[in-house]
């Protein structure tokens, strides 16, 4: 079993300010300490969320060997669009891309989709988290949505002003990070990755 450490802290392996902020509101049994700035993860070469994950979590796990820690590979999957952009969702209008471009470009893509069930699309992450030992445990969470016509409002990050989550009609950019944080694909993660950890074998 992989029994947490008494003082429950973990080094998050992401460059993304915005995701260790909200893995430290969702993975709750923790305390979370990012990566020094700059510090530079490998390329994610994987062709799933979860080879990604694990790329970076093992990178954390050989700079912190005696910590755990935790990494997530996240990313929107636009039906559409067959998938994409999926694993490529951070540089998806290519290396130098910000989320401006990014979304630009998704918005040219479904251009000539105009109903709301014609642009359906979910958000994905899988939470890798290594013991100081090296047992993994991972959790994959979905949240289901569609993609605006427009970004609207200027909360979270990333595709945030283009997702209407289901059940909504506005972006999880006007929703706000409490909303956000009671139905996201990080948090249903982040819930799962305790539950698993937590509960005894
Ligand atoms: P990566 O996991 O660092 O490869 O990057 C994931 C990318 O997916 C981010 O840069 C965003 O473009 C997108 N993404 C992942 N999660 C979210 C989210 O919660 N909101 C908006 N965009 C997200």
């Amino acid at each position: 079993m992989n029994s947490v450490a008494p003082e429950r802290s973990a080094v998050v392996c992401t460059g993304n300010a915005h995701k260790v902020l909200e893995l430290g509101d969702l993975l709750t049994e923790f305390t979370l300490e990012p990566l020094p700035l700059g510090t530079v993860l490998p390329p994610e070469i994987g062709t799933t969320f979860l080879d990604n994950a694990r790329i970076k979590a093992h990178a954390g796990a050989a700079m912190y060997p005696d910590r755990w820690v935790v990494a997530d590979d996240s990313g929107l999957i636009v039906d559409a669009l067959d998938g994409a952009p999926g694993v490529h969702s951070a540089r998806f209008a290519g290396d130098d891309a910000t989320d401006d471009g990014n979304v630009r470009l998704l918005l040219r893509r479904l251009e000539r989709f105009a109903d709301a069930e014609l642009r359906s699309a979910r958000f994905a992450c899988v939470l890798v988290m290594l013991s100081p030992d090296g047992v993994e445990t991972h959790a994959t969470g979905f949240v289901e949505g569609s993609i605006a016509h427009e970004p609207a409002g200027d909360g979270g990050f990333g595709y945030d002003p283009v997702f209407i989550p289901e059940g909504h009609d506005r972006s999880f950019a006007q929703l706000g990070s409490d909303v956000k944080a009671g139905m996201s694909h990080r948090a249903r993660a982040a819930r799962e990755l305790q539950t698993r950890l937590l509960t005894p074998a």
